[in-house]
């Protein structure tokens, strides 16, 4: 949702931003724009749409400085038009911001003699400010006395004129680093947009607010008081952010699977049993686990919540954040509550682990960033060591929140006397296969790039799951939603009949998530029903499976055999290579789809 980027130097810094802005795209490319000081005026470029929009403007109209800020936009309030892009400007005072200004309405009462040219929040923090200075204050304490005003999530960088040695930096609610370099510094959204620039990096906290010079940084707290706040290094794989020769993230993203599957798994494993490093929860104490998160992640959870009521009897409830949050739901003090966020920073994830952090036993969290604010808030905090993740559609994240997942009920079902040793070890064996596994699906790939060709013709496409597949079904149908613009529902098999079978014709292709399981033949009886009305199944299964049910289907995808109750790890990569080729047969934006962001720090 939006990036930011603040960078003081001794040499010309539109390119320094430009290249800071292009690591953030990931956060919203709806526009960009940079801001400068240059002899003491402020003056800044703007352009819709992505990046280089901004660079090819910058060719014809450059700006000089060697101070400023940058900002690239997933719009909230206001379409995507240059006079909402930012940075905005009112008088002497220039912003960029991240997050939602709630109370901004009101502000913009608060001030009725100014004139907005834009219908954005943010412009009302520069105006705001501005009418700070014009009362007498300094740049510095007007900043201050602007913050101590504002209702809502914010990051916001601001510079003045006639302040060539200054960014204010403000953070509450939505995540902002100070990064420390020789003779320069920087502000940034995350650690990935400031990694190439220096690997020393200070997070603001909480209502925290910063003064930053070449000379280094002043932070001050919520009251106002000086703080000291840690500074680190940040891992050299944040710095890795190359597509590795594919051609979009999201491939590369697919195809590091096995790898950094492989690693998250010996980061939870040791020999056949389950060994999570630091972790002191004991889940034989609890008596119900509530997990939350939003979008991928919480397809996540609700395939984690077969794994913790088959392999540790445990009750489970999981939830959508932005539900979770806001419903008031009872939480017992025997509960842990369990969130999981690629990110570590959305939203409504947060807020949700903010309410439960009151009520429940413990609170755990399963995220990709372990410096975020989910991981920073929890009692115990788990990684799942997928590396970078730019693709906006989540992949490689998916298949390694799964890998923890996996381990946790599988550790809290020995806690809790659920499972014997060798069905332990059987199951960390089969956890281990899975990198292989994996290999071998992702070698599907031709096939489904030819079979793709023919659902990029279609309006509608229907997935359909049966037990932990029906979340694989749902994901499968966000995966292609989100970056084909194709209409997808995924449906728990046994649900068809009860409403969506009403689409079904033979336009619509049907894609049957099923390894030979227990329940298989129910599935295929789903799947006939389907057939029985033209629709185009594709039977996507193991070759056990499509002998016993492959006849008469449109199309069989020959997947490779593994004990179905992990199978949604395997099965993630059909899934996601469907989305893929059919986004390529589109010719829709792989990476960036439109309307979306990776990171959603606002409600
Ligand atoms: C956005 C992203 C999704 C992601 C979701 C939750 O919608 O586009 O890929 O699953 O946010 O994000 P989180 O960082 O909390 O996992």
């Amino acid at each position: 949702m939006c990036g930011i980027i603040g960078v003081l130097s001794d040499h010309e810094v539109a390119p320094i931003l430009l290249e800071a802005l292009k690591r953030l795209e990931y956060r919203g490319y709806d526009s960009a724009g940079i801001a400068t000081v240059q002899n003491g005026a402020l003056d800044r470029r703007r352009a819709v749409g992505k990046l280089h929009n901004l660079s090819d403007l910058l060719v014809y109209e450059p700006l000089a400085g060697r101070i400023g800020i940058g900002h690239t936009r997933w719009a909230t309030h206001g379409g995507p038009t240059v006079k909402n892009a930012h940075p905005h400007l009112a008088g002497r005072v220039v912003v960029v911001h991240n997050g939602i200004i709630e109370n901004f309405r009101e502000l913009k009462e608060r001030m009725p003699g100014r004139s907005f040219e834009s219908d954005t929040d943010t412009e009302t923090v520069a105006h705001l400010c501005e009418t700070f200075m014009e009362k007498g204050l300094s740049p510095r304490e007007a900043a201050a006395e602007t913050l101590k005003h504002l209702e809502g999530a914010f990051a916001l960088a601001f510079l003045f004129e006639g302040e060539e040695d200054l960014i204010v930096a403000a953070r509450k609610g939505s995540p902002l680093a100070i990064g420390h370099g020789d003779g320069e510094m920087y502000v940034g959204s995350d650690a990935i947009a400031l990694s190439p620039l220096t690997d020393r990096i200070t997070y603001l906290e909480e209502g925290d607010y910063a003064f930053v010079t070449r000379a280094g940084v002043e932070i001050h707290d919520v009251e106002g008081r000086l703080a000291n706040r840690e500074t680190r290094a940040i891992a050299a794989q944040a710095a890795q952010v190359d597509k590795a020769g594919h051609k979009h993230f999201m491939a590369k993203e697919i195809f590091e699977q096995p790898t950094v599957l492989s690693e998250c798994l010996s980061y939870y494993a040791s020999g056949d049993r389950v060994d999570v490093p630091d972790f002191q929860i004991d889940f034989a104490g609890t008596d119900r686990l509530i997990m939350v998160a939003c979008g991928t992640a919480h397809y996540a959870c609700q395939v984690a919540k077969y794994w913790f009521e088959q392999l540790a009897g445990l009750p489970c409830d999981v939830d959508i954040a932005s539900e979770f949050r806001y419903r008031e739901p009872p939480v017992s003090d025997r509960a842990t509550a369990l969130f999981v966020s690629q990110s570590g920073e959305t939203a409504d994830t947060l807020a949700a682990l903010r309410y439960a952090r009151e009520k429940a036993r413990s609170v755990i969290s399963i995220v990709n960033v372990a410096e975020s604010s989910i991981a920073r808030e929890s009692d115990a905090a788990l990684p799942i060591l997928a590396g970078v993740e730019i693709g906006v559609a989540s992949t490689k994240a998916f298949v390694n929140q799964l890998g923890a997942l996996a381990n946790l009920a599988i550790l809290a079902g020995r806690q809790r006397g659920h499972l014997t040793e060798a069905r332990e070890a059987e199951l960390v064996t089969t956890l281990r296969s899975l990198p292989g596994l994996i290999n071998q699906a992702l070698a599907l790939e031709e096939r489904i790039r030819t079979v793709t060709g023919r659902i990029a013709e279609a309006q509608s496409v229907l997935f359909l799951g049966r037990g932990p597949m029906f979340p694989m079904a749902l994901e499968g149908a966000l995966k292609l939603k989100e970056i084909s613009y194709i209409h997808a529902e995924g449906y728990a098999s046994g649900e068809l009949k009860h409403g969506p079978i009403a689409l079904v014709d033979k336009s619509v292709p049907v894609i049957v998530l099923a390894p030979r399981d227990a329940l298989f033949d129910k599935t295929v009886s789903n799947m006939q029903e389907v057939m029985a009305r033209d629709g185009l199944v594709w039977l996507v299964s193991d070759a056990e499976g499509i002998e016993a049910a492959g006849h008469g289907v449109w199309e069989t995808l020959v997947m490779p055999k593994v004990d179905p109750i992990l199978a949604p790890l395997l099965y993630a990569v059909p899934a996601q290579l469907i989305a893929y080729h059919t986004a390529l047969h589109k010719g829709t934006d792989v990476d960036q789809p439109r309307n979306l962001a990776k990171s959603v720090t606002v409600e």
